[in-house]
């Protein structure tokens, strides 16, 4: 842990006591899910032991390797930029540990290529596209971005990707997806938080296409004129930095279109503390803290949290919404 201090929420706490109060009912629905994957029935990317074996050093490693051509971006905030061993090694990423410091340990073998993502749904392009192609399907740029955590702390970081709408309008969503889905990999053999039932797992996140499709909206490769480390989501992520990090899923497999509003993994653990919008709020109190402030990374004192997280021109999509029943 970087941050000691005694207000701080630790880890373990994002983790809901609802689900520990509904551990059985989650048991049963992880058992329906993990039925599903074995008989097939869930589009869940699972990579054979045999692959998992070759991960190492040897494979799949482009963490690291200077980008090219990065341009600037006029989205960009110029507030002092959170430094690259805090935010390398103070992660969220429940796949392989709940604590702060284990990812950056653990998911240094995670094999990133080859990777596939399958785009299906309400689409007229249904495919699935090798990570690099997407990559180079616009120029990379360099988004300054505030990135709020839903536990209360925040950093400012340097990501490299292009806005998600550059992927969604080349494969043609059809006129009935209202929303987009988005799926993390799913491979307890790497990951060994999926071994434990910490979370209904693979990890699930969702966007309203509006949303979506809003220049802000960042489809992520990298961080600091580098390709993302893994522990911060290589090879592909989103970023959304108007709302709480958890909407930000890493190591996307499986871009949906749909008609229904996703059930995103975290208001399936607890609904009542995790909503699907999940906007950046300083007004709306998560049930066990309140959002007013952040701790930046670093920094000692508290600052007051901003609505949206700053990013003002994203409210227009919230117009007539009840943002504290839509939290
Ligand atoms: N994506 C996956 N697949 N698994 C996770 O546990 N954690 C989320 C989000 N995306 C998470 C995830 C949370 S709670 C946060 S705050 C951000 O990732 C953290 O991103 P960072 O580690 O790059 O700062």
């Amino acid at each position: 842990m970087l941050i000691k201090n005694a207000d701080d929420i630790r880890s373990s706490e994002i983790t809901p006591k609802s689900l520990y109060l509904n551990r059985r009912k989650f048991l049963a629905g992880a058992a329906i899910a993990g039925t599903a994957a074995a008989t097939g029935l869930g589009l869940r990317q699972i990579v054979s032991p045999s692959v998992s074996v070759l991960a190492g050093n040897m494979a799949g490693n482009t963490a690291g390797n200077k980008i090219d051509g990065i341009q600037k971006s006029p989205f960009s905030t110029t507030e002092a930029i959170t430094p690259y061993k805090d935010v390398t090694n103070y992660n969220n990423y429940y796949e392989f540990s709940t604590d702060k410091d284990g990812p950056a340990k653990l998911a240094q073998n995670f094999r990133t290529r080859p990777w596939k993502v399958k785009i299906d749904g309400l689409v007229e392009k249904k495919q699935e596209l090798d990570v690099d192609a997407i990559i180079k399907m616009a120029p990379p740029e360099e988004r300054i971005y505030r990135h709020r955590c839903v536990e209360g702390w925040s950093i400012v970081v340097p990501w490299v990707g292009f806005s998600l709408s550059e992927l969604i309008k080349r494969v043609n969503p059809t006129s009935k997806a209202k929303f987009v889905e988005f799926t993390t990999i799913l491979d307890p053999n790497q990951m060994p938080g999926q071994r434990r039932q910490v979370l209904d797992w693979p990890y699930v996140e969702g966007l309203r296409m509006d949303e979506a499709m809003h220049p802000l909206a960042l489809l992520c490769f990298g961080m600091y004129g580098e390709e993302l480390p893994k522990q911060d989501g290589a090879p592909i992520r989103i970023v959304l930095p108007w709302k709480y990090g958890f909407k930000s899923a890493k190591a996307i497999v499986r871009v949906r279109f749909t008609d229904k509003q996703p059930l995103n993994t975290w208001n399936i653990a607890a609904p009542n503390e995790y909503g699907f919008y999940s906007n950046v709020n300083p007004n709306v109190d998560h049930p066990r803290w309140s959002q007013a402030k952040e701790r930046r990374l670093g920094e000692f004192f508290k600052r007051p949290t901003l609505m949206f997280n700053g990013y003002d021109q994203v409210a227009s999509l919230y117009t007539g919404m009840d943002l504290k029943k839509n939290f």
